[in-house]
């Protein structure tokens, strides 16, 4: 259910809700602590606040806050004041952030109603706080029952603002919640179990998704995966009772400015296969779909927004098992492009699911290619858990893909497409070896791919990091509440059509 979200020019002090959060730009060092505009607040609470941000030093930096009840003196219960860091550094991705923390505050704190108070200036982007308010109240409770369900949730916000918005506020305010919820649904995708979330639900899911939102899409069942020559994904597929699926959306207006395709990599469970993983953590490879459901999900984002730019969604769905049936270390296989992969670990599956997913890609003639996936290990090697990484075969592509990570402000650092590297995807018996060795494995992995993209110009991102944990759902929202992605595709996607 997505919140009730209302507006109006209000000062904090006249804000009624059980929780106030204020936002807080960081003040100069001359300047006090408490901006002029709250004194009113802190003359209601007899002083309090100005005494208490004193004694804590609190000076708005960027995450500092500080909380106090109100004892009735004020029509809210609580106030929060929340550090907005430097003035000139505001922009969308840290008022996402902003409202993000404020509602999640308002939920650990049992409120159901919050207000939002800014101070002049930023508060002009209303899609961007909107968007944080739906990031930051997600939670993943549906198998919660009884007296585990959460007691309280928050269901109303109003937005209290210094001066009258310019432009459409209330079509800001509902394009925000509809790109937050864009992203919740990827969370709710990822997020549940193997058991429930199979290639085939999956499938159903994103049907689902398009019928709702009015758009096209294709779904191949195993025959037909089978019939159109996509061997790698009948490899990864093959050894689970669970039939792959291939899932193809568009958005198609009639006069477009180009055509993104994003491809996403839909493992819903990976074991590893006869490669089998070790047991400890194994449950997090639910996750290994979250580059699929970013890519899916994502589509509900572009109907909202309408661009005049063709979009594309494709995902390869399997669940990567052993079994009698599973394909084995040592196997050759064939693929929809024709070239044949030498497999020399069934834990390496991603890439071959994506191999035959960018070469059906490829035939549409993209203008941009992008791939999302959980793909290795060895990126959170390299970059932890809270980084993505990327790569881009073109710089002219780079650069616009890095100006879209600015806009949305996730974190994902460039890697490079090392030709050094690309002897250890060579095989003896086939064209292509599925991995190199232990080392660069991010890279390998992204040299693999770049075998099936053919001419087109592409961006690869291995979200193994932020995505493939349960920090999906509290890490991502205490740290920027981002879109591990889904956000900078939308950005690309909104800049493509300028
Ligand atoms: N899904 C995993 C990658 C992964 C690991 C995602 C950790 C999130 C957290 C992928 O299918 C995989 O198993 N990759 C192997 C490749 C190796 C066998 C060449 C890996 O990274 O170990
Ligand atoms: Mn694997
Ligand atoms: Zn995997």
């Amino acid at each position: 259910m997505p919140l009730d979200i209302q507006f109006r020019v209000a000062p904090p002090q006249e804000l009624a809700a059980d929780v106030l959060v204020i936002g807080i730009p960081q003040a100069g060092p001359k300047s006090p602590s408490i901006p002029h505009s709250l004194k009113p607040v802190d003359h209601a609470l007899e002083g309090a606040l100005s005494k208490i941000a004193a004694k804590e030093e609190f000076t708005g930096k960027r995450d500092q806050s500080l909380s106090l009840a109100t004892l009735g003196r004020l029509p809210a219960d609580k106030v929060v004041l929340l550090g907005l860091g430097e003035r000139r550094s505001i922009g969308a991705p840290e008022l996402r952030a902003f409202a993000a923390k404020a509602a999640r505050t308002a939920n650990s704190e049992k409120g159901s109603s919050l207000a939002l108070a800014l101070p002049s200036g930023p508060e002009g982007d209303l899609r961007a706080i909107a968007e944080g308010l739906e990031l930051g109240s997600y939670r993943f409770t549906k198998y919660l029952t009884g007296d585990r369900r959460p007691k309280a949730e928050l269901l109303k916000v109003e937005i209290g603002l210094a001066s009258a918005p310019k432009g459409n506020a209330k079509g800001a305010l509902a394009l925000g919640q509809r790109v937050g919820a864009a992203v919740n649904l990827s969370r709710d995708w990822s997020n549940e179990p193997g058991n429930v979330m199979y290639p085939e639900s999956f499938a159903a899911a994103a049907s689902k998704l398009a019928k709702d939102c009015g758009l096209k899409i294709q779904v191949f069942d195993f025959a037909e995966i089978r019939k159109r020559g996509m061997k790698l994904i009948d490899a990864v597929g093959r050894g689970s009772a669970r039939e792959p699926r291939f899932v193809h959306l568009a958005w198609t207006p009639k006069k477009s400015a180009g055509r993104l395709v994003f491809v996403g990599k839909g493992v819903t469970f990976d074991s590893g296969g006869l490669s089998i993983k070790p047991a400890a953590g194994m449950g997090e490879m639910k996750h290994d779909m979250s580059g699929a459901a970013n890519v899916v999900a994502l589509m509900a984002a572009v109907a909202a927004i309408q661009p005049k730019v063709e979009v594309h969604a494709i995902a390869a769905c399997a669940e990567n098992m052993p079994d009698g049936n599973a394909y084995r270390p040592g196997d050759v296989w064939g693929s929809l492009d024709g070239k044949t992969v030498e497999i020399v670990n069934t834990d390496a599956e991603g890439r071959l699911v994506l191999a035959d997913a960018l070469a059906y890609a490829r035939a549409l003639s993209p203008s941009l290619l992008v791939d999302n996936a959980t793909l290795t290990g060895a990126c959170v090697v390299a970059l932890g858990t809270t980084c993505s990484g990327w790569y881009a075969n073109d710089e002219d592509a780079a650069r616009q893909f890095g100006a879209a990570l600015k806009q949305s402000g996730e974190q994902m650092w460039r890697l490079p497409l090392l030709e050094d590297l690309r002897e250890q995807v060579k095989s003896d018996v086939a064209d292509l070896k599925q991995a190199g060795d232990r080392h660069g494995g991010s890279i390998t992995a992204a040299l693999f791919l770049r075998e099936f993209v053919g001419q087109s110009r592409w961006i690869h991102c291995d979200i193994a990091g932020p995505a493939s944990t349960d920090r999906l759902s509290s890490w991502m929202q205490s740290k920027g509440a981002t879109g591990h992605a889904l956000l900078t595709f939308l950005a690309l996607i909104e800049r493509s059509t300028r």
